[in-house]
């Protein structure tokens, strides 16, 4: 157990970080147009090498990648890790809005400010490198920059227990400031979020390749040194995120360990020299964010009791929409038309989804944390209301105590599956989602939104600090697996950071720091908005050089 101490810092970093009624999280008053954020970092003068963009083709269908042996593992090559990072991390279009152009990508991102940043650590892959290397992506070329190179023996070191023949390690950072630049002291959540989403959006493509993705645990200095930003410094610093190993095959899961920092001893000299570009001209301090990252550092890696073992659903007779397809069209909705229903069958499997074994939420392998409020406003054959969805038999009963002012939990009338669904309360759900949600409309205009509830304290007190990372983690996790599922089912969804952190715990009647609502979310029929048009993703590069 961890001293509550140790704790503080975060406690008091989210008490500030909070949207209240008469006050929002600190943020600039203004968009200080002249330090605005790059949004693309590069390493200008490294090796570059120009990744395939493969166009999305009907196979496999989105439901195969839910399915046992549906999709054969594809063998590592470079066609492979360009579709890889052109499903995940890529750009997906430029939206243009009066004039303006800016990128839109598979992950979603508060402000469209992308803080997140990739790696990929390889082996020998032909036609792309005939040593083993690390290169940051480029999302802007969708291209890999080399940072460093190294022998066979050391990363078969890296991989520890993996296959080092068969195995690629993905690596992601925050460059926080640019979020900052706009959220000011909310940013850290946001990164956090990103990461979530980022994580699930890897786990995903990995999985149309017929590949596993798993997370690493690594302490934060071990992984900015493998990352090789272990050097920067200053406001436009990459952070330390998360390490994801992706492998073909599921036995290999237990084969997945706390990475071996020895192995980095001899690091530095294989890393190039060339310097990232900078991110701004200026930058504006904020030292609340420093410290919370200062706090969250994970110093070495969280030893967990239980994973979550991955599992799959039954053969369905239709593969679904192209796998493919769905995350590279990926789209916030942007307003709902307030009409349309989602059928009863439909929701139900879209909370089926969400259970912490299916993909993409099992890349985290630990036990699940956070648990989902509905705001029911229009589902067909269910009542409009608020409904709760524990996640875990442990967080059952911790809601169960916890949500004061609705004690009574009642399984909805007609529900057919085994879903741990309850109704909480009936009647309309929609002037608490839209004022929850700090007055935003699209939380109400939806046929439900959603308030995610984590195990706060507890699991602070047990794993440290670096669990508020996780637990963000697994937020944003939930938030990319329902952009997915809403998409599939002909919806669309839109993540909701801005939210009255304390209202929801006041509406539910929690009193004390054993959950914590973390992020909400909307899903619904989009409304076209038609002063928004967009550009292909690459059209930049496709122009014949002048
Ligand atoms: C952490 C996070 C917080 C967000 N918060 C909001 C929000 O409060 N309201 C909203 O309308 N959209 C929100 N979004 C959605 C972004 O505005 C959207 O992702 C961005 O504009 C890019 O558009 P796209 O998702 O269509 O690619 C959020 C997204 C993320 C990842």
């Amino acid at each position: 157990m961890v001293m509550n101490d140790a704790n503080a810092k975060v406690f008091a970093y989210h008490e500030q970080s909070k949207n209240l009624p008469n006050r929002y999280a600190r943020a600039p008053n203004y968009l200080d147009w002249a330090s605005q954020p790059d949004p693309f970092r590069r390493y200008w003068k490294a090796p570059t090498v120009s990744l395939s963009r493969p166009e999305p083709t009907d196979e496999p269908g989105f439901a195969q990648l839910h399915q046992s042996g549906q999709i054969a593992p594809a063998s590592l090559s470079a066609a492979a890790i360009g579709q890889l990072l052109y499903d995940s991390m890529a750009l997906s279009a430029w939206k243009v809005e009066s004039n303006a152009s800016r990128p839109l990508r598979c992950v979603p991102s508060a402000g469209g400010l992308h803080p997140t940043e990739a790696y990929l650590l390889c082996g020998a892959v032909e036609r792309l490198t005939t040593q083993p290397a690390l290169y940051h992506y480029s999302a802007f070329g969708h291209s890999l920059e080399l940072r460093a190179e190294f022998d066979f023996a050391l990363w078969q070191r890296l991989c520890g227990e993996l296959p080092a023949e068969e195995t690629l390690l993905v690596g992601l950072t925050s460059i926080q400031w640019r979020t900052a630049w706009k959220y000011g002291e909310r940013a850290y959540r946001y990164c956090q979020l990103e990461l979530g989403h980022a994580m699930g959006a890897v786990s995903y493509a990995a999985a149309v390749l017929g590949w596993c993705a798993q997370s690493v645990p690594i302490a934060d200095a071990d992984l900015a040194m493998l990352l090789g930003i272990a050097g920067q410094a200053g406001p436009d610093a990459e952070l330390p995120g998360c390490l994801i190993a992706l492998y073909p095959r599921r036995e290999y899961e237990s084969a997945v360990q706390p990475f071996d920092g020895d192995c980095l001893e001899d690091w530095q000299e294989h890393l190039r020299r060339e310097p990232p570009s900078p991110v701004s001209t200026s930058y504006r301090e904020w030292p609340l964010l420093d410290e919370i990252a200062e706090a969250c550092r994970i110093q070495q890696p969280l030893a967990r009791p239980v994973g979550v073992k991955a599992t799959e659903e039954a053969h369905a007779p239709h593969a679904g929409v192209g796998a493919r397809g769905l995350l590279r069209q990926r789209r916030s909705a942007l307003k709902m038309d307030g009409q349309t229903a989602m059928p009863w069958h439909d929701f139900q499997h879209f909370c089926c989804r969400l259970a912490p074994d299916r993909l993409p939420l099992n890349v985290l392998g630990q036990p699940p944390a956070l648990h989902l409020l509905f705001f029911v406003h229009r589902v067909d054959g269910l009542s409009p209301g608020f409904y709760i969805l524990p996640r875990s038999k442990d967080g059952m009963a911790l809601l169960r105590t916890s949500l004061r002012a609705m004690p009574d939990w009642h399984k909805p009338e007609g529900m057919t599956s085994r879903l741990p669904l309850f109704e909480l309360s009936k009647g309309d759900a929609q002037t608490q989602a839209r004022v929850l949600s700090c007055n935003q409309a699209i939380a109400s205009s939806g046929a439900f939104a959603v308030c995610m509830l984590a195990e706060f304290e507890q699991r602070l007190d047990d794993y440290g600090p670096g669990e508020y990372r996780s637990l963000h983690w697994e937020a944003g996790l939930l938030g990319q697996a329902m952009y997915m599922e809403a998409q599939a089912l002909g919806l669309c969804g839109t993540a909701i950071g801005a939210f009255l952190d304390d209202g929801v715990h006041r509406l539910l009647g929690i009193a004390d720091r054993k959950l914590q609502a973390l992020y909400h979310f909307s899903v619904g029929r989009p409304m076209e908005d038609q002063r928004v048009s967009s550009l292909a993703a690459y059209h930049h590069l496709n122009k014949p050089v002048a």
